[in-house]
């Protein structure tokens, strides 16, 4: 596949998706926005991938935020319009059927930290900053952030981030629970993709189900949550799989899944 501002690499069943316009610290223009979505579409539909890593080029920059040459020139129609099309993606990668895996290497502002809110979890190199400053252009966040970055790192510390627009560092990210692990900046991919291998080697079926279910939680209450959750437990139950990791543990061998 080509891509203006996308790499795709392929290695084994992991896909690494790095945005790459790093002379702009690879900021979100409408081009990006629409390659994302070709991207993760294609990802979504080939079985042969069961993780992705999404991350930036250059040492500087995971995304920068939308690009704000393009979003200078918005109103209350067309704002709306790309407020929604970006939302569409980021909900693409949110839903996917596999992990998205944020490496978040450097500055995730604006429409970079929304994107990287997107992902199924995020890790970090020692240099990345995080923050919503959009409230500084005198708009607030459209991808997603005033949703998802209280849902992950609690109402009150969200607001703050939000109507300050300050930024954080790696240290602060990881004690709100942003991100996961923070690593030196050489280390992190090797890292995303020593994790992302790991669940890719995980019955497939497992995944995709405890996806769906801990997505769920977001709009479901609890009591709906657990009857949702118990309706996929069953359908676990009915793989393969199951069979082979619960014979596996009481036969004292290694299972050897099948992803059925
Ligand atoms: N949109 C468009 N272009 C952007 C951008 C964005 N969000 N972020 C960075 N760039 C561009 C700069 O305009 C510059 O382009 P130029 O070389 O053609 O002038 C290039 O990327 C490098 O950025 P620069 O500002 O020179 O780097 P820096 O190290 O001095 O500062 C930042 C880095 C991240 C602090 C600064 O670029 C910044 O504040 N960016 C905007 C962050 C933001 O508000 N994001 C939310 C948008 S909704």
């Amino acid at each position: 596949m080509n891509f203006q501002n996308i790499l795709l690499e392929e290695k084994g069943s992991v896909a690494i998706v790095t945005i790459n316009r790093p002379d702009k610290l690879n900021a979100l223009n409408a081009v990006l926005i629409s390659e994302l979505e070709t991207v993760f579409s294609y990802l979504g539909e080939k079985e042969d991938i069961r993780a992705v890593i999404l991350t930036g080029s250059g040492e500087k920059a995971f995304v920068a935020g939308a690009d704000i040459s393009e979003i200078n020139s918005l109103d209350m129609i067309s704002g709306k319009e790309f407020a929604e099309k970006g939302q569409a993606v980021f909900s693409l990668i949110e839903n996917l059927n596999k992990p998205v895996i944020a490496a978040v290497n450097g500055f995730a502002l604006g429409g970079g930290c929304e994107l990287a809110l997107a992902c199924h979890f995020r890790i970090a190199s020692e240099n990345a900053k995080f923050g919503l400053p959009e409230v500084n252009l005198g708009i607030i966040p459209g991808y997603g952030g005033t949703q998802r970055l209280p849902r992950v790192i609690g109402t009150g510390k969200a607001t703050e981030y939000i109507l300050t627009g300050y930024y954080i560092d790696a240290d602060e990210a990881m004690k709100t629970g942003l991100v996961n692990h923070v690593f030196p900046l050489n280390d992190l991919l090797p890292k995303a993709l020593e994790i992302a291998v790991k669940i890719a080697a995980k019955p497939h079926h497992a995944v995709r189900l405890a996806l769906k279910a801990i997505s769920a939680s977001n709009d479901l209450g609890l009591h709906k949550g657990l009857s949702f959750e118990a309706g996929l437990f069953a359908l676990a139950c009915g793989t393969d799989d199951f069979k082979e990791g619960t014979s596996a543990f009481l036969e004292k061998r290694k299972p050897n899944f099948k992803h059925k």
